[in-house]
Protein backbone atom coordinates (compact mmCIF):
# COMPACT_ATOMS: atom_id res chain seq x y z
CA UNK A 1 0.00 0.00 0.00
CA UNK A 2 1.11 3.30 -0.92
CA UNK A 3 2.11 5.40 2.12
CA UNK A 4 1.55 9.14 0.27
CA UNK A 5 -0.68 11.49 0.73
CA UNK A 6 -1.67 15.26 0.06
CA UNK A 7 -3.82 16.75 2.24
CA UNK A 8 -5.29 20.26 2.30
CA UNK A 9 -5.79 22.29 5.83
CA UNK A 10 -8.11 25.27 4.74
CA UNK A 11 -8.63 26.38 8.31
CA UNK A 12 -11.14 29.23 8.42
CA UNK A 13 -10.99 30.25 5.00
CA UNK A 14 -14.13 29.54 2.19
CA UNK A 15 -17.32 30.26 2.47
CA UNK A 16 -19.79 26.98 1.50
CA UNK A 17 -19.71 28.18 -2.36
CA UNK A 18 -15.97 28.74 -2.62
CA UNK A 19 -15.23 25.56 -1.19
CA UNK A 20 -17.32 23.19 -3.85
CA UNK A 21 -15.94 25.27 -6.41
CA UNK A 22 -12.33 24.30 -5.28
CA UNK A 23 -12.89 20.90 -4.43
CA UNK A 24 -14.49 20.66 -8.24
CA UNK A 25 -11.56 22.58 -9.53
CA UNK A 26 -9.02 19.81 -8.35
CA UNK A 27 -10.96 17.18 -8.95
CA UNK A 28 -10.86 18.66 -12.36
CA UNK A 29 -7.23 19.92 -12.68
CA UNK A 30 -5.93 16.45 -10.69
CA UNK A 31 -8.49 13.51 -12.52
CA UNK A 32 -7.83 10.27 -10.45
CA UNK A 33 -4.60 11.08 -8.43
CA UNK A 34 -2.20 8.88 -7.97
CA UNK A 35 -1.83 9.87 -4.13
CA UNK A 36 -4.65 10.07 -1.69
CA UNK A 37 -6.01 13.75 -1.69
CA UNK A 38 -7.82 15.29 1.32
CA UNK A 39 -9.60 18.09 1.97
CA UNK A 40 -9.61 19.13 5.54
CA UNK A 41 -12.54 21.57 5.08
CA UNK A 42 -14.32 23.51 7.72
CA UNK A 43 -17.05 21.99 9.75
CA UNK A 44 -20.08 24.05 8.45
CA UNK A 45 -19.07 21.87 4.80
CA UNK A 46 -18.16 18.54 5.82
CA UNK A 47 -21.54 16.75 4.46
CA UNK A 48 -21.17 18.97 1.15
CA UNK A 49 -17.95 18.07 0.81
CA UNK A 50 -18.07 14.32 1.40
CA UNK A 51 -21.09 14.42 -0.93
CA UNK A 52 -18.51 16.03 -3.70
CA UNK A 53 -16.07 13.52 -3.79
CA UNK A 54 -17.74 10.52 -2.75
CA UNK A 55 -17.31 7.48 -5.35
CA UNK A 56 -14.30 8.68 -6.75
CA UNK A 57 -11.02 7.09 -6.15
CA UNK A 58 -7.90 8.67 -3.79
CA UNK A 59 -10.33 11.56 -2.41
CA UNK A 60 -11.41 12.01 1.21
CA UNK A 61 -12.30 14.51 3.50
CA UNK A 62 -10.52 15.35 7.24
CA UNK A 63 -12.42 17.37 9.70
CA UNK A 64 -10.27 19.81 11.27
CA UNK A 65 -10.73 19.17 14.71
CA UNK A 66 -13.55 16.83 17.29
CA UNK A 67 -14.49 16.62 20.98
CA UNK A 68 -12.85 14.55 23.04
CA UNK A 69 -15.97 13.01 24.65
CA UNK A 70 -18.58 11.23 22.54
CA UNK A 71 -21.23 13.36 22.99
CA UNK A 72 -23.16 15.63 26.22
CA UNK A 73 -23.44 19.17 26.58
CA UNK A 74 -20.38 20.59 25.40
CA UNK A 75 -21.98 23.30 23.25
CA UNK A 76 -20.41 23.72 20.37
CA UNK A 77 -18.67 20.75 19.38
CA UNK A 78 -19.03 17.98 17.22
CA UNK A 79 -18.07 14.30 18.33
CA UNK A 80 -16.05 11.53 16.05
CA UNK A 81 -19.41 9.43 15.38
CA UNK A 82 -21.09 12.58 14.02
CA UNK A 83 -17.83 12.75 11.91
CA UNK A 84 -17.86 8.99 11.13
CA UNK A 85 -21.43 8.82 10.32
CA UNK A 86 -21.58 11.11 7.44
CA UNK A 87 -18.25 9.18 6.08
CA UNK A 88 -15.93 11.89 6.91
CA UNK A 89 -12.17 9.34 6.63
CA UNK A 90 -10.33 11.49 8.40
CA UNK A 91 -9.74 14.37 11.50
CA UNK A 92 -6.92 16.54 11.90
CA UNK A 93 -5.73 16.87 15.37
CA UNK A 94 -2.83 18.49 17.12
CA UNK A 95 -2.52 21.33 14.73
CA UNK A 96 -0.23 24.02 16.74
CA UNK A 97 -2.99 26.49 16.28
CA UNK A 98 -4.98 24.74 18.08
CA UNK A 99 -2.07 23.56 20.86
CA UNK A 100 -1.92 27.92 20.48
CA UNK A 101 -5.22 29.05 20.77
CA UNK A 102 -7.19 26.47 21.61
CA UNK A 103 -4.61 25.28 24.84
CA UNK A 104 -4.46 21.83 23.63
CA UNK A 105 -2.18 19.44 25.13
CA UNK A 106 -0.89 16.05 24.05
CA UNK A 107 -2.35 14.75 27.00
CA UNK A 108 -5.69 15.88 24.95
CA UNK A 109 -4.94 15.45 21.90
CA UNK A 110 -4.35 11.56 22.88
CA UNK A 111 -7.79 11.48 24.31
CA UNK A 112 -9.28 12.97 21.04
CA UNK A 113 -7.22 10.36 19.03
CA UNK A 114 -8.22 7.11 21.14
CA UNK A 115 -12.38 8.69 20.65
CA UNK A 116 -11.52 9.35 16.76
CA UNK A 117 -9.90 5.63 16.40
CA UNK A 118 -13.33 4.00 18.09
CA UNK A 119 -15.36 5.95 16.16
CA UNK A 120 -13.23 4.32 13.26
CA UNK A 121 -11.84 7.57 11.97
CA UNK A 122 -8.15 8.26 11.12
CA UNK A 123 -6.47 10.93 12.67
CA UNK A 124 -3.59 12.99 11.07
CA UNK A 125 -1.60 13.83 14.35
CA UNK A 126 0.20 16.70 13.92
CA UNK A 127 3.93 17.57 15.65
CA UNK A 128 6.25 19.84 15.48
CA UNK A 129 8.63 22.96 17.33
CA UNK A 130 8.66 26.30 17.91
CA UNK A 131 11.55 29.00 16.44
CA UNK A 132 13.36 29.07 19.96
CA UNK A 133 13.67 24.65 20.25
CA UNK A 134 15.26 24.68 17.21
CA UNK A 135 17.20 27.29 17.28
CA UNK A 136 18.49 25.31 20.74
CA UNK A 137 18.89 22.53 18.90
CA UNK A 138 16.10 20.67 20.95
CA UNK A 139 13.84 19.73 18.00
CA UNK A 140 14.11 15.84 18.72
CA UNK A 141 13.63 15.89 22.31
CA UNK A 142 10.45 18.41 21.79
CA UNK A 143 8.75 16.67 19.09
CA UNK A 144 10.16 12.95 20.52
CA UNK A 145 7.99 14.01 23.43
CA UNK A 146 4.71 15.08 21.71
CA UNK A 147 4.79 11.60 19.76
CA UNK A 148 5.47 9.69 22.73
CA UNK A 149 2.79 11.38 24.34
CA UNK A 150 0.31 11.13 22.13
CA UNK A 151 0.99 8.11 20.62
CA UNK A 152 2.40 5.56 22.78
CA UNK A 153 -0.36 4.30 24.40
CA UNK A 154 -2.22 2.88 21.56
CA UNK A 155 -1.46 -0.42 20.07
CA UNK A 156 0.20 -1.70 17.13
CA UNK A 157 -3.52 -2.19 14.82
CA UNK A 158 -4.23 1.51 16.04
CA UNK A 159 -1.19 3.21 14.92
CA UNK A 160 -1.68 1.79 11.78
CA UNK A 161 -4.46 4.42 11.51
CA UNK A 162 -2.38 6.93 12.31
CA UNK A 163 -1.15 9.98 9.93
CA UNK A 164 1.49 11.75 11.65
CA UNK A 165 2.20 15.28 10.21
CA UNK A 166 5.49 17.36 11.16
CA UNK A 167 5.12 20.81 11.09
CA UNK A 168 7.45 22.94 12.09
CA UNK A 169 5.72 25.60 14.05
CA UNK A 170 8.01 28.65 12.58
CA UNK A 171 7.91 27.33 9.09
CA UNK A 172 3.29 27.30 9.08
CA UNK A 173 2.01 30.46 7.52
CA UNK A 174 5.76 31.81 7.29
CA UNK A 175 6.97 31.29 4.07
CA UNK A 176 9.69 29.72 5.38
CA UNK A 177 10.14 26.27 4.86
CA UNK A 178 12.60 23.66 6.52
CA UNK A 179 14.87 22.40 4.53
CA UNK A 180 14.65 18.85 2.62
CA UNK A 181 17.27 17.72 4.83
CA UNK A 182 15.73 19.10 7.76
CA UNK A 183 12.22 17.79 7.13
CA UNK A 184 14.28 14.33 6.13
CA UNK A 185 16.27 14.16 9.55
CA UNK A 186 13.35 14.73 11.47
CA UNK A 187 10.70 12.47 9.35
CA UNK A 188 13.37 9.87 9.69
CA UNK A 189 13.72 10.56 13.48
CA UNK A 190 10.22 10.07 13.71
CA UNK A 191 9.75 6.93 12.19
CA UNK A 192 12.92 5.37 14.13
CA UNK A 193 10.62 6.21 17.23
CA UNK A 194 7.71 4.28 15.62
CA UNK A 195 9.76 1.39 14.83
CA UNK A 196 11.02 0.97 18.38
CA UNK A 197 7.54 1.38 19.68
CA UNK A 198 5.56 -0.40 17.52
CA UNK A 199 7.98 -2.50 15.32
CA UNK A 200 9.60 -1.99 11.81
CA UNK A 201 6.38 -3.32 9.53
CA UNK A 202 3.98 -0.80 11.58
CA UNK A 203 7.04 2.09 10.89
CA UNK A 204 7.43 1.51 7.54
CA UNK A 205 3.58 1.34 6.41
CA UNK A 206 3.39 4.57 8.40
CA UNK A 207 2.34 7.73 6.23
CA UNK A 208 4.81 11.22 7.60
CA UNK A 209 3.62 13.86 5.94
CA UNK A 210 5.72 17.61 6.43
CA UNK A 211 4.02 20.54 6.57
CA UNK A 212 4.88 24.47 6.71
CA UNK A 213 4.81 26.90 3.82
CA UNK A 214 4.57 23.80 1.24
CA UNK A 215 4.26 25.32 -2.15
CA UNK A 216 4.57 24.16 -5.92
CA UNK A 217 8.32 24.98 -5.91
CA UNK A 218 9.49 23.64 -3.05
CA UNK A 219 6.90 20.38 -3.18
CA UNK A 220 8.81 18.09 -4.91
CA UNK A 221 11.87 18.65 -3.31
CA UNK A 222 10.67 17.69 -0.03
CA UNK A 223 8.74 15.06 -1.40
CA UNK A 224 11.33 13.21 -3.00
CA UNK A 225 13.20 12.84 0.58
CA UNK A 226 12.69 8.87 1.42
CA UNK A 227 11.08 9.28 4.69
CA UNK A 228 8.57 12.78 3.61
CA UNK A 229 5.26 10.56 2.16
CA UNK A 230 3.68 13.94 1.62
CA UNK A 231 1.95 17.12 2.69
CA UNK A 232 0.11 18.90 4.60
CA UNK A 233 -0.34 22.26 2.99
CA UNK A 234 -2.30 25.38 4.53
CA UNK A 235 -2.11 28.70 2.51
CA UNK A 236 -1.41 26.58 -1.16
CA UNK A 237 -4.20 24.34 -0.49
CA UNK A 238 -6.95 27.61 -0.86
CA UNK A 239 -6.06 27.91 -4.71
CA UNK A 240 -6.65 24.95 -6.84
CA UNK A 241 -3.79 24.98 -9.26
CA UNK A 242 -1.52 25.29 -6.65
CA UNK A 243 -3.10 22.84 -4.37
CA UNK A 244 -3.29 20.36 -7.70
CA UNK A 245 0.52 21.30 -8.40
CA UNK A 246 1.54 19.89 -5.34
CA UNK A 247 -0.64 16.75 -5.51
CA UNK A 248 1.30 15.96 -8.99
CA UNK A 249 4.59 16.57 -7.34
CA UNK A 250 4.50 13.30 -5.28
CA UNK A 251 6.59 10.92 -7.81
CA UNK A 252 7.66 13.88 -10.12
P1 LIG B 1 0.88 26.58 5.58
O1 LIG B 1 0.07 25.81 6.73
O2 LIG B 1 1.03 25.63 4.42
O3 LIG B 1 0.05 27.77 5.25
O4 LIG B 1 2.22 26.94 6.17
C1 LIG B 1 0.32 24.46 7.02
C2 LIG B 1 -0.56 23.99 8.13
O5 LIG B 1 -0.84 24.76 9.06
O6 LIG B 1 -1.04 22.83 8.14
Amino acid sequence: MSRTMVAGNWKMNTSPAEGARLIQEVMEKVGTPATRVVFGVPALQLMQAQELVAGHTNYAIAAQNMHQETSGAYTGEISAGMLSEVGIEYVILGHSERRDYAGEDDDLINLKIQRALEAGLRPIYCCGEKLDIREAGNQELVVGKQVEQALYSLDPEQIEKIVIAYEPVWAIGTGRTASKEQAQDMHAYIRRMIANQFGADVAQNLTILYGGSVKPNNAVELFSQPDVDGGLVGGASLDAENFAAIVNAIGG
